[in-house]
């Protein structure tokens, strides 16, 4: 089979991540890094090997050897290197948010459709193992509560810029979001939102509770901020209810405690990874042909789900989510169909 040729966009932290990952995995191998600090790019390069650490992204972009393009970028830039590689003609995995905006996430999807490649959003939490076993244990949650609060974030970083990150809630809410709705087992029709910016310097929304109505009738809330991180539930904390049963999916969602009315209390225990897991389903999907496991409409939907959560902070009403997806796929920003 033949090895995928890598670029990736953005040597930083995540760009590292995935190119420690990439080493470890047979049938991929990183060709070209580029960044616009050369020294980030020629690191990476000394580090996990290549050809080439370029800050040319014309020349990166128009590489005929790169077969699958990784963005790990900040935000703003998400969709315009998305969109300049599928338009290059390369498969991509994009760190989320899969945009900024909703008219970014459709542009981008205009983007998959008409190339034909394929785009994976990196939710790297929907590899959690204890996700999937809550699945397993309810199908079909009533409820499900999400909770991502972490400790203070710096006023100064890049993810608290509004143009550049959009603030905690955006950066790591999409990925509450995207969980959310995961082991929800529906999309998200609507949601009402309360919350705001409370201190941060930049004017971005740092703290808030969401609520969202799904189609099969599940509700879902969402508490994410960076108030500070509290000790006893620690960041990540996940809760689901069905008749008679509950999950409680603590530290970091490490530990599942399952409780079904009559029977005995059980615990299940799982790691927190997911980076090594998405790169071999990115992998595997270019191999396979199939399509990517969380695409761009999955993209959209966690993105959509802040942003409408944004807009009813600002309305005061709830605020549509699937019906924005559906017209968008509707007017030809779906999945490509078989
Ligand atoms: N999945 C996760 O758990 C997770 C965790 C952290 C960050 N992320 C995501 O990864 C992405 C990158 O975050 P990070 O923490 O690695 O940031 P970072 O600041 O460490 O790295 C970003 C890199 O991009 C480079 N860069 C900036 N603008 C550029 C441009 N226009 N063209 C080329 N290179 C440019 C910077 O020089 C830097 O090297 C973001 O989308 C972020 O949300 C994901």
């Amino acid at each position: 089979m033949k090895t995928i040729q890598v670029g990736i966009i953005g040597c930083g932290n995540l760009g590292k991540t995935h190119a420690d990952c990439i080493a470890q995995i047979e049938g991929m191998e990183i060709r070209a890094y580029c960044d616009v600090f050369e020294q980030n790019a020629q690191k990476l390069l000394a580090q996990y090997g290549g050809d080439y650490a370029t800050t040319d992204v014309d020349r990166f972009f128009s590489d005929p050897l790169i077969d699958a393009i990784y963005v790990t970028t900040q935000h703003d830039t998400h969709a315009e290197y998305s969109i300049r590689a599928l338009e290059a003609g390369k498969h991509v995995l994009v760190e989320k948010p899969l945009a900024m905006t909703t008219e970014d996430c459709l542009r981008i999807g205009d983007a998959v459709v008409r190339s034909g490649k394929k785009l994976f959003t990196a939710f790297k939490m929907r590899y959690y193992e204890l996700l999937w076993k809550a699945k397993e244990l309810i199908p079909q949650p009533v409820m499900v509560t999400m909770q991502m609060v972490d400790n203070r974030w710096g006023d100064t970083i890049w993810a608290n810029d509004p143009v550049k990150g959009g603030g905690n809630v955006l950066s790591q809410g999409c990925h509450s979001a995207d969980i959310l709705r995961f082991v929800a087992g529906g999309d998200p029709v609507e949601v009402y939102a309360a919350g705001s910016n409370y201190y941060q310097p930049s004017g971005v929304v740092d703290n808030m509770v969401a609520v969202f109505r799904f189609d099969n009738g599940a509700a879902g809330n969402l508490v994410q901020g960076d108030a500070g991180c509290p000790p006893l539930t620690s960041k990540f904390f996940m809760q689901l209810f069905a008749e008679n049963k509950s999950i409680t999916i603590s530290d970091r969602l490490t530990t599942l405690t399952y409780k079904e009315a009559g029977k005995e209390t059980q615990v299940f225990h799982g790691t927190e990874s997911g980076f090594l897991e998405e790169n071999k389903a990115f992998l595997r999907c270019l191999q396979e042909d199939t399509p990517a496991p969380i695409d761009h409409i999955d993209g959209l939907y966690a993105t959509l789900m802040v942003l409408q959560a944004f807009e009813s902070l600002r309305s005061g009403k709830p605020e549509p989510i699937k019906a924005v997806v559906e017209q968008a796929v509707s007017a030809g920003n779906g999945k490509v169909q078989a």
